[in-house]
């Protein structure tokens, strides 16, 4: 009679076990960093109220230079930190469109809007990518860390161009979130989209830049300039 044995395996060192758990964290933790295509979850709306480095209401101010009278769109408000903000600098003949593709971030804002006393901003839902509006609406538009959590961001800058007034401005915040986008990556992205630089505050990781659309096919020298000026490059009109 044959009798039936069975190798011993030999124990996995704990050493190993938490090696190999913690190399799959890590790898669960970039892939939710680097591939999470959400909309910033509105349960979290507490966070949008903190103030980012460089991305201050003065610095924002001088970038974006709103004056009384003018049409602004902000795409991607959240919960209104920006919109508060601006839109009573655009005076009672300006006007404020906020465009989320949440409804919830958009009530949020008319909630803070309304008890403020502020009548001058109209919200739209809708996604960025497509934006409802005709060409040449806007003096200018802006987004503040939200590009990067769109997918094709390049899409949005054509749009944002499109919907630009001839001389109209585009300014873009970006902050070192998993939806940053690189100060680099934006300057080419906009150049495609046929967008001039024409002001840039705060290094790569936390910055405001503005850009005007341009002619297809007209190169800024200026703005090659500072874009060459480099990601560490600091505050200031360049
Ligand atoms: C991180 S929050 C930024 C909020 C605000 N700008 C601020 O600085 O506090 C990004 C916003 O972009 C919006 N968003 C995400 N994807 C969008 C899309 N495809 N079209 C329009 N808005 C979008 C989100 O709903 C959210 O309100």
């Amino acid at each position: 009679m044959h009798r039936i044995t069975t190798a011993a395996t030999a124990p996995i060192p704990a050493r190993t076990r938490w090696a190999v758990a913690a190399g799959v964290g890590a790898a669960l933790a970039a892939a939710w960093w680097l591939g999470d295509t959400a909309p910033y979850p509105y349960a979290q709306r507490g966070l949008l109220d903190v103030p980012l480095p460089f991305l201050t209401a003065d610095r924002m101010d001088a970038v974006l230079q709103p004056r009384p009278g003018e049409r602004f769109l902000e795409i991607g408000p959240g919960t209104g930190l920006q919109s508060l903000h601006v839109a009573p600098q655009l005076g009672p003949e300006g006007r404020l469109d906020v465009l989320d593709i949440q409804q919830e971030m958009l009530d949020h804002v008319m909630c803070r809007a309304e008890r403020d006393g502020l009548v001058t901003i109209r919200p739209t839902r809708s996604d960025a990518r497509e934006l409802p509006y005709a060409d040449g609406t806007f003096d200018a538009v802006y987004a503040v860390t939200a590009l990067g959590e769109i997918p094709d961001p390049d899409r949005v800058l054509r749009e944002a161009a499109r919907v630009l007034a001839p001389g109209g401005r585009l300014v873009i915040g970006e902050f070192f979130d998993r939806h940053w986008i690189p100060f680099g990556r934006l300057h080419r992205l906009a150049d495609a989209a046929g967008l001039h630089l024409t002001e840039r505050r705060g290094p790569s990781a936390a910055y405001l830049a503005r850009f005007r659309p341009c002619r297809a096919g007209v190169s800024g020298h200026r703005s090659e300039r500072l874009a060459r000026s480099g990601p560490d490059s600091g505050d200031g009109e360049a």
